[in-house]
Parts: structure tokens; sequence; C-alpha cells
């Protein structure tokens, strides 16, 4: 049994020029799918909660925290897309250095980013959209229309235990087979909006990518340059609040504040970073993959976490961190600051913004298949083009109806966990897997000077380790459940590849990967 084989680059590149997809995208296109990729809930949703309920002003902290480990998996990336300029990313990478079992979990992994990521996305952009109609359009969906059963439940005990008791009942929740039937309708139609624009072709995606990723890089900007006005130094004092212990039912579940809480801040807002990775993904369609789409990767980033870090700063500097909103916590600190205008502007700005990071997410997710439908680790009509759109339609699809419904039925928080370890371990795997290749080119090529030189990353053998390290540093500070559910997860994996997919292989076959 031969599940260490691995897939040669000469494969590799013998598939670069014969490339079904279009090669249409240029270096600033690469890097704008970057930011479009990384903007998103992260920043717009979940930096509320991590300034809440983990980090408090320190918030910043978590944002350099994740930032590094981000920054060292960035670099390593950057040398393995330059190397192999495939649209299957990290599992591509795999393949061709740690051999075809790992790159399968790997590649079926990425499905947590990648579709996990989309879902969380869909909700927070459902959570922006429902304020904004109902704030300032006046149109009020029902409770049970706009949420998952857990988040409906979970408001209900929010506002009895500090307003009125709310009467269930009066929520008029309809009743399915004896269930209260709660879904989040408009995560669940952003996600088939976002997939079909996605069908129509990566050119179209990109092209309102563009405008999306303009919208809201200004929008943030607006937020660093008109907030720091608001900002109310007592607010970041002190900067680190002290631990305290999370008690529920009398039971000690761990802490908040703090170091920890700087630590678990990193690991729940780690999803705001996601999405650099898209743009190897799209090695496949860059004009010039070995320069543009290193530049892509590593501009995205640190364009992103300066970004982040200034945003971060201004929003806990504006409001004291027990105060910030959950939901749409930037709108509100404007119109907690009497700029009521400012939350419509931030608002109408999210929703778009969020739109262009949901096509980004369900890009990287359909072009991972793509490639591993190519190598036979799954079956062909997963890579079988759209005859007009020359997209990997069929995926899509079916991306379209899973991430549709875990954004439909789940909360938003429980999503970006999964996400988040599961990006935490396809970052690790890259880490390890550029050393492996650099090793393996030291002692092949070192007198072969007629290879073309592409990007390289500096200091790789302490790069890689901190990478390595910071990213586990993370998965080790979410809670032990979504451990078990990766375990899960790569569990079913495991019985797919040795049912299906280690028979069917490509490698197997010894057939060409085309
Ligand atoms: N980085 C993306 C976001 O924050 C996934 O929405």
């Amino acid at each position: 049994m031969n599940i260490w084989r691995k897939k040669s680059l000469e494969l590799y590149n013998e598939e670069i020029k014969t490339t079904g997809l279009k090669r249409v995208l240029g270096k600033w296109e690469l890097m704008a799918i970057g930011i479009g990729a990384i903007i998103g809930a992260g920043i717009f949703v979940m930096a509320g909660v991590g300034a809440k309920d983990h980090a408090g002003p320190a918030l910043a902290l978590s944002f350099v925290l994740a930032g590094f480990g981000c920054a060292f998996a960035g670099l390593c990336y950057a040398e393995f897309a330059s190397k192999v300029p495939v649209e299957g990313s990290a599992y591509a990478y795999s393949y061709n250095t740690m051999g075809e079992l790992f790159a399968w979990i790997i590649g079926w992994d990425l499905v947590l980013e990648y579709a996990m990521g989309a879902s969380a996305v869909a909700v927070g952009w459902s959570g922006y959209l429902s304020k904004f109609l109902a704030h300032f359009l006046n149109i009020k969906l029902p409770i049970w229309l706009m949420n998952d059963y857990y988040t409906v439940t979970d408001k209900l005990i929010k506002i009895s235990n500090t307003e009125l008791l709310q009467d269930y009942s009066s929520l008029n929740i309809p009743e399915i087979f004896g269930f209260n039937f709660c879904i989040n309708l408009p995560a669940f139609l952003g996600i088939w909006l976002a997939s079909l624009i996605l069908i129509k072709g990566i050119k179209e995606a990109t092209s309102s990518n563009n405008i999306l990723v303009i919208i809201k890089v200004a929008v943030l900007l607006f937020v660093v340059f008109v907030g720091i006005a608001c900002i109310n130094l007592e607010n970041w004092t002190p900067f680190i609040p002290d631990a305290k212990p999370i008690i529920v039912d009398g039971v000690e579940k761990g802490s908040q504040f703090g170091f920890k809480g700087i630590l678990s801040g990193a690991a729940y807002i780690f999803i705001a970073y996601i999405g650099f990775d898209v743009v190897s993904t799209s090695a496949g369609e860059a004009k010039n993959p070995k320069k543009d789409v290193p530049f892509g990767i590593i501009g995205a980033l640190a364009f992103c976490t300066i970004l982040f870090i200034a945003v971060s700063l201004v929003l806990t500097g504006m409001v004291p961190y027990d105060k910030i909103d959950r939901a749409a916590p930037i709108a509100d600190a404007f119109k907690q600051n009497n700029m009521p205008w400012a939350e419509l502007i931030i608002s109408i700005a999210a929703i778009a913004g969020l739109t262009s990071v949901l096509i980004m997410m369900l890009l990287g997710q359909s072009r991972v298949f793509y490639a591993m439908s190519k190598d036979g680790l799954l079956p062909k009509s997963f890579s079988a083009l759209h005859s007009k759109f020359k997209t990997p339609y069929k995926t899509s699809l079916l991306f379209a109806v899973l991430a549709s419904l875990v954004s439909a039925f789940t909360p938003i928080n429980k999503i970006a966990d999964m996400c988040n370890i599961g990006t935490l371990l396809a970052f690790v795997m890259v880490c390890i897997a550029v050393m492996i290749m650099r090793k393996r080119d030291e002692n092949t090529l070192e007198n072969d000077g007629t290879k073309e030189v592409g990007f390289k990353t500096p200091f790789l053998y302490v790069v890689a380790p901190l990478g390595i390290a910071f990213n586990l540093l993370m998965m080790l500070s979410l809670e032990a459940v979504n451990w078990y559910r990766l375990l899960i997860w790569l569990g079913i994996g495991f019985v797919i590849y040795f049912l299906y997919s280690y028979h069917n292989s490509n490698l197997n076959k010894n057939i060409s990967g085309k």
C-alpha cells in the first residue's frame, strides 16, 4: 500500500501548461482577491466579542498575535505558491512533499476553512443586513427567520435576565414535527447568491470583487480616521483587564481577559485573517504565478494586519469594552458616539464587503475540490467545467447546498471556531511541508543553475518553526469540543480516502494528473 506516493513537480508543470482555467489575473487583482477574502466578518463582527468576552482593550494584541501566526504561514505559502503554482493550495503543496495521505487530510481539512468560513461570513452578513433593514428601512423580519434556534434561545435568555421576561410563544415560532423551526434565511440566501455569481465566472466574480474591496477598505480607513477623534483614553485603562474566571451554573469554565484572554481572543478573531491563501488557490488563473502570487499573498496580509490593528484600537477606544455590541460592533460604536449617519455608511459597506468574502471563500473551496478531483481523489464530476462559463460548477453547487444549510441552522461562534481550528491545522502542515520541500530541493537542485528562481522564504528554518508554534498555540486555546469535532471530521475523511480515493487516485492508475 503506497499512501506516501507523491505527485511530482514535473507532473504539476505539465498540468500548468494544459490547465483548463483561463489565465486572466494580474498581481494587483491577486492582491485584491487576498484583501477581498480577508476583510470580512472577522473585523466587522468577531472583533466585538473578541474584545467584550476575551481580551478587552488588548484586542489589538490579539490581532498582533494572530497576525504573526499568519505572517509566518503566509511566507511559507508564498514560497510554495511560487514553486507549485496550481489551484490546489496547501493540498497541492502537501501532495508534492508529504505524500498522498497527508495531501488528502489537508484537502479534507480545507473544507473546514473555506466552507465553514463561508458559512460564518454568511451569518455575520445576515446580522448586519437584519440590523440595516430594521434600523433604516423599518423592515423587521421575525426573529425566527433571521437566526438559528440556539441563537434565538440564547437571545431570549439574555433578554429575560436583564429586561422583562419574553414569552416564547409571543414570537410565533412555527412548529414542524413538534420542533421549533428557526432559520437564518438571509444567510441561507446569501450563500446561494455568492455561489451563482461564482458559477457565472471568475472574471465576473473578481470584477465585482475589485469594487467591493475599494468600498470596504475605504470604510475601514474612515473608521480609523473619523473614529480616532472619539477615542477616550479611559476606555483603554487598564489596557489588559485582570483575568477573571468564567462561571457557568456554578462551575468554572476557563477564564477571560488577562494574558490568556489575549490568546483566546487571538484564536477567536483568527478568522479575520483567513483568506490570503485564496490567492494561492487562484494560481491556476494567474498570468505570472511565480512572481505575482507571492506578491498578492504578502501584500494583502501586510496591508490587512496594519488596518486591523488600527481598527481594533479605535473600536476599544471609542466604546468601553463591556458596552461593545455583539452583532455589529463597528457600526454600533459610531451610534454610541452620536453618529447615526456613520452607522448607516458602515452597515452598507459591511453588507457589501462581506459579500465579496463569501464569494472568495466559496471560490477557494471549489478550486481545492477541483484539484482533488483532477487527481482522482474525488469523483471526476467535481472537476468538470461548465461548457459556457468554464467554471467547476458542480463543486460550487455542492457547497452552496452544504454551506447554506450550515449557516441557516448553526450559531456563528460555533462555525467560526470550526473554521479556525481547520485553518490553523492547515497552516501548521504548510509550515512543515515547506521545510521538507526546501531540504529536498537543496539536495537535488544544488548544482542546477538553469531553474527559474521563484520566491524563497527568508530565514525559513526560523520562520516555519515559529509559524508552527504560533498556530499550534492558538489551536490549543480553542475549546476542547472543537478538537473532538476536528477529529470526527478527519475520521470521516480517512474512511473516504481508504474506500475511494486511494483506489481511484491517478497515481494509483499510473496515469498523468490531467
Ligand atoms: N477573513 C474572512 C472574514 O473575516 C474570512 O470574514
